[in-house]
């Protein structure tokens, strides 16, 4: 065994123990290993940032641990048939997008997931720059190759808003929204921004990444001065810290689930389910295109991923991309 998975199943121990305490006896039988071995790994913890307390008689606790991503955390912690099953965790990077795009145009196989502290040029939609400062964000990106044609790839990035508030709410009870085409709202604030890249020939998606960046624990002063909507923070919303890694976990799960119902049950199981997220159906909404502005109510997103807009008494059109402010 790695040190890392070591490690891994060390920690894991901790968080079985009913009181916190975990002997080095009891390690050393729950892991194989032998109590100088136990010994060299604590120590081993200590130094990349846990901070665990012996007491004689009782054994090791773990008190915190370090503010980092490890693979072998997240890997000990799901469970997973196609997203996640390859994880990259990387320190500073580009992008993760561009990352997972090179790795795509290379011919791994879907369901790698890469992962970084931070990024340089963190991309966002229609060409702006993303915010990616180190160690307090999630910037993360999936590799899928979908049997899909390339007009339904939007329904991709609706499982992934879907997914992603999903795992934000259910993380840290926070209610969460999704506002068309795929940004995720708290307090009608932006905490997280999905861009979706794809590879396709005319019938057919070759593969297509998904990049989610989620505000977790910036604080509101350094926190992005968007123009369209204002940026949050999970931070801001709770007033606590949360632990990066528990979200990540529960992102990667989600998208798993929701790509094994894509798959096993269509596009119309994932739109009925984001339906029910979405805070743009119904309302008044203006939305501006490339060199006009439309304004009309959002009535129903198409197959497609686009919004359904009554212009006026019987008129209706549909929209693929946009600025959206909601009006009423
Ligand atoms: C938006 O503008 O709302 C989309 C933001 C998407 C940001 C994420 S962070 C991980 C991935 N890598 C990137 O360069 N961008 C996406």
């Amino acid at each position: 065994m790695q040190t890392e998975q070591i490690d891994n199943l060390i920690i894991n121990t901790f968080k079985d123990s009913k009181d916190g305490f975990v002997s080095g006896q009891d390690i050393s039988n729950q892991i194989k290993i032998t109590r100088a071995a136990v010994w060299k790994h604590i120590e081993g913890l200590r130094k990349k940032g846990y901070v665990i307390e012996s007491v004689p008689s009782k054994g090791y606790k773990l008190m915190a641990s370090p503010d980092i991503i490890s693979a072998a955390e997240i890997k000990g912690a799901i469970d997973v048939k196609v997203t996640g099953r390859e994880l990259l965790i990387l320190d500073e990077v580009e992008s993760t997008n561009d990352i997972a795009m090179k790795f795509g145009a290379e011919g791994k196989e879907e369901g790698l997931v890469v992962v970084a502290e931070s990024q340089q040029h963190g991309k966002g939609r229609l060409g702006r720059i993303w915010a990616s400062p180190k160690g307090v964000n999630l910037y993360v990106s999936f590799l899928l190759r979908p049997d899909l044609p390339p007009i339904n790839a939007p329904v991709l990035t609706m499982m992934a808003s879907l997914a992603t508030a999903e795992a934000i709410s259910e993380t840290t009870g926070l209610e969460t929204w999704i506002k068309w085409p795929n940004d995720i709202l708290v307090n009608q604030k932006k905490i997280c921004g999905i861009l979706t890249e794809m590879n396709a020939e005319e019938e057919k998606i070759n593969y297509v990444v998904i990049g989610i960046g989620i505000n977790v624990n910036m604080k509101h002063e350094d926190l992005p001065m968007t123009v369209k909507i204002p940026a949050t923070s999970v931070i801001e919303c709770l007033g606590s810290k949360l632990d990066r890694s528990e979200l990540l976990c529960s992102v990667i799960k989600k998208m798993d689930l929701y790509y094994g119902e894509l798959h096993n049950n269509g596009i119309m199981a994932i739109i009925y389910k984001w339906r029910r997220l979405c805070n743009t159906l119904n309302k008044r909404v203006r939305v501006v295109l490339h060199e006009s502005v439309v304004t009309g109510v959002a009535e129903d997103v198409t197959q497609e991923g686009g919004l359904v807009l009554r212009i006026s008494g019987d008129s209706t059109k549909v929209i693929y991309s946009g600025d959206i402010t909601v009006i009423e």
